[in-house]
């Protein structure tokens, strides 16, 4: 408390400084500030990586930071605003003028805007792979200019897989970077690091949130090299996250192993119910045995989330929307990974894709969330059920 010699508007505002009497919690103190108070002069001008200014983050981003090291099995994490800004922010810290890039064509919408809109525009031409091409054919047919292969496996709306190992394999021998978009695999099922991709990207919005309430995404990485160019990355570009969400994001974390074991059950149970109905072509997921990319499902991951997709029988725009419109337990949304079920058509978000498999109808996409898998049957046999009466 400063002396009696101050007046009352000085005294109120250095009243309570350095009070802190933090007790120990189980999750970190939130700390809310912009401005870091440094010890002396000397410390104003670090030509160290010392802590100066609250956008490099503060205890609970730290605390957040260190938890998805350990969930990715990774030496570095930035964190980002979004799961998208992690995407787009990883790119601009890597990318220059003159590169290429190779990107999966089943990428998020998203990212692929960015990179048609805002790579191409910085002049990094940008090339659309199909995900099932081979990884000899992938890499031995890239340019010398191509600096960055991204993937996304399972593609989140049409679930292909892709031999992310082999591609990483042949690209770093190459001395190309790779990126997996592991949103799907949200690093517990899947550590893209473990299996040679240099940079693992997730949207933590997704499954390590957990509860449709918040946007954050990272980039976990174990090159120093990397980790140097992300946080530089992010620095130049100015994003930061709040600490009261880096906290609601750990909090989210501690149970996502919970959840995401009961996501993949209840999905695997659902996606094997569809596949026997007769309103259903094909149901694509890849932890179900006999589904496309099985086999490397198998090889790569220890278990699966709740997000998967499947095609109807061929049939009018207006029976898939009497599909939606009849469920009462799934929302209609984009987003995934959330506790609750959501569905969505996919058909108009394909049409941007440069190859164009035929799924055999109209393309769904569920997330299955932790409610009873038996009552999520009965909202879909009700939909089926609405879906064959204005399939004609
Ligand atoms: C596969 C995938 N990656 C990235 C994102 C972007 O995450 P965010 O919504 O946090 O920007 C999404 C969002 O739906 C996604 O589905």
């Amino acid at each position: 408390m400063p002396g009696k010699t101050t007046r009352t508007d000085t005294r109120l505002i250095r009243a309570g400084h350095g009070a802190g009497r933090a007790a120990k919690t189980v999750g970190p103190a939130v700390q809310r500030g912009s401005t870091v108070l440094l010890p002396n002069a000397a410390s104003l001008y670090p030509t160290d990586d010392r802590l100066t200014y609250g956008r490099q983050g503060l205890s609970a981003q730290f605390a957040l930071q260190a938890a998805l090291a350990e969930l990715e099995n990774a030496k570095a994490v930035t964190l980002y605003p979004s799961g998208l800004a992690a995407l787009t922010g990883a790119l601009l810290a890597i990318l220059k003028t003159g590169d290429e890039v190779l990107v999966t064509d089943v990428i998020y919408k998203p990212t692929r805007r960015f990179c048609d809109h805002v790579l191409k525009r910085f002049g990094v031409t940008v090339r659309y792979f199909d995900p099932l091409q081979s990884p000899e054919e992938l890499v031995g047919g890239a340019s010398d200019a191509v600096r960055v292969i991204l993937m996304e496996s399972p593609g989140s709306l049409s679930f292909e897989m892709q031999d992310m190992t082999r591609v990483a394999e042949l690209a770093r021998a190459r001395g190309i970077l790779t990126i997996a978009d592991n949103t799907w695999g949200a690093g517990y099922l899947y550590r893209p690091l473990d299996h040679g991709i240099d940079i693992s990207v997730q949207a933590l919005t997704k499954y390590v949130a957990g509860h449709s309430d918040v946007f954050m995404g990272c980039a976990a990485t174990n090159s120093a090299k990397l980790a140097r160019e992300l946080e530089d990355g992010i620095h130049n570009l100015g994003w930061a996250v709040a600490g009261e969400e880096a906290y609601q994001v750990l909090r989210g974390l501690r149970t996502l192993p919970t959840r995401l074991t009961r996501h993949g059950e209840s999905g695997l149970t659902v996606a094997a119910w569809l596949r026997e109905r007769p309103e259903v072509v094909e149901v694509f997921h890849p932890a179900l045995p006999g589904a496309r990319g099985h086999d490397l499902w198998l090889r790569d991951f220890t278990g699966a989330c709740g997000l998967f997709g499947f095609a109807l029988q061929p049939a009018p725009d207006a029976a898939v929307d009497a599909f939606l419109d009849e469920l009462s337990l799934f929302g209609l949304g984009f987003s995934w990974g959330g506790f609750e079920s959501l569905a969505i058509s996919c058909d108009t978000q394909l049409k941007v894709r440069k190859f164009h498999p035929d799924y055999g109808g109209p393309l769904i996409r569920l997330h299955i969330g932790l409610e009873d898998p038996q009552d999520l049957i009965a909202d879909l046999a009700l939909g089926l059920g609405a879906y064959a009466a204005h399939a004609g």
